[in-house]
């Protein structure tokens, strides 16, 4: 089964994600890591995120990867874990920038088809339910209001950056935004199946309940 955790950043995906696959038992991929691991990639090639023919050139030589390890995937470049050097706002800019390119995103797709292969897998992203994996039997669209989501990077954030302010953050994400939903390839919307939870006044517990009872209520009815 595939449970697809779509939204806009901050909206509380990865949190949730980790938390339904622990309940359910279910590997978990983390799809922005994969965009997130691209931008490293060419902020270390020197490569111009802007310059669309460049970046397609460079392309076929990244090697990223997503290997199954303790019930997640951990995303891969070069055959190194990426995760400790992902999780910044640098390299969020550089992964939207990225993703809005079609070349990006092909070279994405089979890999992230290829992690459902192994078995149930809930996955969190940007189109997971719209374009990745279409006949998903669960869907989800996570949102918050924005202020809510700028309130929630800044916590996230602060402890590795002391001079952040939340109007800064509110600006990124408000601007990320406006990028990841107006781009042409892919751009951030609900599949029209998907059951949109806004969680501007729900906890992750909450928001967690509700998708594994929904699961599980689909799972019943199989
Ligand atoms: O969820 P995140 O902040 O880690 O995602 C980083 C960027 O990657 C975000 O700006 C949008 C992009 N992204 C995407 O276009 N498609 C996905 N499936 C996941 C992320």
């Amino acid at each position: 089964m595939i449970v697809t955790i779509d939204g806009p950043s901050g909206a509380g995906k990865t949190t949730v994600s980790k938390a339904v696959a622990d309940e359910l038992g279910f590997a978990r991929l983390d799809t922005g890591a994969l965009y997130r691991a691209v931008g490293l990639a060419a902020r270390l090639a020197g490569v111009d995120a802007d310059d669309q023919a460049a970046v397609a050139a460079w392309l076929p030589g990244l090697a990223i990867d997503a290997r199954p390890q303790g019930g997640a995937f951990v995303v891969l470049h070069d055959g190194r874990d990426v995760e400790p050097l992902i999780r910044t706002e640098e390299m969020g800019a550089w992964a939207s920038k990225l993703s809005a390119q079609a070349a990006v995103r092909q070279k994405l797709l089979e890999l992230q088809r290829r992690a459902a292969l192994a078995g149930d897998l809930v996955c969190e992203g940007r189109d997971m339910g719209t374009v990745v994996f279409p006949a998903a039997q669960a869907k989800f669209f996570l949102t918050a209001r924005p202020e809510v989501r700028a309130a929630r990077r800044l916590a996230e954030l602060r402890p590795g950056d002391p001079t952040l302010t939340l109007e800064r953050v509110l600006a990124e994400i408000t601007s990320r935004d406006q990028r990841d939903s107006s781009r042409s390839q892919s751009p951030l919307k609900p599949a029209a199946d998907a059951v949109i939870i806004d969680a501007s006044e729900l906890s992750p517990a909450q928001v967690t309940a509700q998708m594994v009872g929904r699961v599980r209520q689909l799972r019943k009815g199989d």
